[in-house]
């Protein structure tokens, strides 16, 4: 029978969903399921197959709300490999280990786990590193061609993490009462909108939450965030605000808007 695999993903930029089709060309029957959109479904979660893999962002030195739900929500069957990416501006500190902890409590692990910097997108904390995107991008291709050898022999690779010390205490100390707060789902209680919003909806349409709701006076948030700052990044007349001092607005230029809708 012919191998599958089968890979979740989460993404609010585009950057994961660049990395997750870069796999896709180079492995074999590759099937991209997008984590919210599964979520969407009432009840368990079955995650069975050959290879499956999770490629998903850091958020606060940490996996995803989005993420750790759907694990919560996972019976997981029959599986031959499964592989973690986690990309970020690159602090991934543990944030692998903490997934992988997580797996164990549903009595299943991962055979590897990889770290891949991309553009940083938290629209206050994204230039820390100073690093091109083209230096981002070219790096990426190199880790998916080493990743993908990597899958396609089924080997065991050791779980990546990085600042050692400093990476456990960002993880698991410093900012959890952060990632904590973030499980509310309330980073949009800081959001504003400029008065020149043309209240066109396109960040009601691309909000992987159905978070959004546009009213007479203008776009409203439910306190659904998952945190992916795409509204903010791909609103086309930059009226959505998180604060003074916001990045300019970013989109993976491997992904096309449509593939996040
Ligand atoms: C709420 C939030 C928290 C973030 N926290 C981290 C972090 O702890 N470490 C890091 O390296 N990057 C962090 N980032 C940057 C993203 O992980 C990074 O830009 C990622 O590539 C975005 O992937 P996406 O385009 O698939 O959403 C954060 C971004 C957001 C929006």
């Amino acid at each position: 029978m012919t191998e599958s695999t089968k890979i979740y993903y989460f993404s609010g930029t585009g950057n994961s969903l660049a990395i997750a089709k870069n796999l896709q060309s180079k492995l074999k029957n590759v099937e991209l399921i997008s984590i919210p959109q599964l979520m969407k479904n009432p009840g368990d979660i079955i995650i069975e197959g050959d290879v499956i893999g999770f490629v998903f962002p850091v958020y606060f030195f940490r996996v995803p709300v989005v993420v750790e739900e759907l694990i919560e929500r996972t019976v997981f069957g029959k599986t031959t490999y499964i592989f973690a990416i986690t990309n970020g501006g690159g602090a991934f500190c543990r944030t692998l280990k903490i997934f992988n902890t997580q797996l164990k409590g549903k009595k299943t692990s991962l055979n590897a786990g990889f770290t891949i910097g991309m553009p940083g997108n938290h629209p206050k904390v994204y230039d820390m590193i100073k690093k091109t995107s083209a230096e981002y991008f070219a790096e990426k291709n190199k880790r998916i061609d080493e990743i993908s050898e990597i899958i396609l022999s089924k080997k065991n690779h050791h779980i990546e993490t990085n600042f050692g010390l400093l990476g456990f205490l960002l993880s698991h100390v410093l900012f959890k009462k952060t990632y904590n707060d973030s499980k509310k789902h309330l980073l949009d209680s800081a959001i504003r909108i400029k008065e020149s919003c043309k209240q066109c909806g396109t960040c009601k349409k691309l909000c992987p939450a159905n978070n959004i709701e546009l009213t007479s006076s203008g776009p409203k948030w439910h306190g659904k965030c998952l945190n992916c700052a795409r509204c903010f990044h791909l609103c086309p007349n930059e009226v959505i605000e998180l604060g003074e001092d916001t990045m300019p607005r970013y989109i993976n230029p491997e992904v096309e808007l449509r593939e996040l809708v």
